[in-house]
């Protein structure tokens, strides 16, 4: 079992707000629609498969890592906060890889900051289907679920007096 400790580690502040940055930077240079054959957004692909890279050590250090114990333990903080952190979890790996499959559909080439990537899928006629729509709901969706999640933590913080922001801060 890996050790309880009070706040979050050193590790783990720098990937919780870098990844926080690549999600708002990957929101902010979407892109939709045929122009993205002729001029791929590479700034998007690239902040996008950022996150998907940040993720993976944030779950081994989870997994291996010592981690603090949730601010409540029991009732509905608690069972919100382990939701909404799952939800963003699912989003933050399924956001990334339905983009990258969706530009391949696109017969896009995808790069993570100029190193080609290889197709995910075959290159398809016409708009993108299903996956496509869902990626671009999932994009509007989880800058909502973060920003629901940083007003419970600012809520926690200034009204419950509980420290939580200060678990994720870098001091
Ligand atoms: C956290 C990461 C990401 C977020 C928040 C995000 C968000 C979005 C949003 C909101 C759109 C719709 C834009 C519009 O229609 O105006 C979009 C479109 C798109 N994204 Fe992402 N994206 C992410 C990661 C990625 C990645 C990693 C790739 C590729 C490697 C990618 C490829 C695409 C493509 C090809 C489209 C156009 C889809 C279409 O027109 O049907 N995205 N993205
Ligand atoms: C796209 C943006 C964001 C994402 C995807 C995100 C995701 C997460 C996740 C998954 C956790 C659980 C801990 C972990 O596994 O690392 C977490 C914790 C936390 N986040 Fe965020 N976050 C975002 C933005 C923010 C913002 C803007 C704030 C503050 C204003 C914030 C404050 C916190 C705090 C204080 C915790 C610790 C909560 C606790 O101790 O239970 N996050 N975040």
């Amino acid at each position: 079992m890996p050790k309880t400790i009070v706040r979050y580690s050193k590790s783990i502040v720098v990937i919780h707000w870098a990844s926080a940055i690549a999600v708002l930077g990957a929101w902010l240079s979407a892109e939709g629609g045929r122009k993205i054959v002729q001029d791929p957004p590479l700034l998007h692909f690239t902040l996008g498969l950022a996150v998907l890279v940040l993720v993976l050590p944030r779950l081994i250090l989870r997994l291996i890592g010592p981690w603090p114990e949730p601010v409540a333990r029991t009732g509905w903080l608690a069972l919100g906060a382990k939701m909404g952190h799952g939800a963003l979890y699912l989003l933050l790996i399924g956001l990334p890889l339905t983009g990258w499959y969706v530009a391949s559909q696109m017969g896009v080439q995808v790069s993570f900051a100029g190193l080609p990537l290889p197709a995910l899928t075959a290159a398809v006629q016409g708009r993108p289907g299903l996956i496509g729509e869902l990626h671009e709901n999932a994009g509007n969706l989880i800058l909502i679920l973060a920003g629901a999640h940083a007003l419970m933590a600012i809520w926690h913080q200034f009204v419950l007096h509980d420290g939580t922001l200060r678990r994720m801060s870098w001091r």
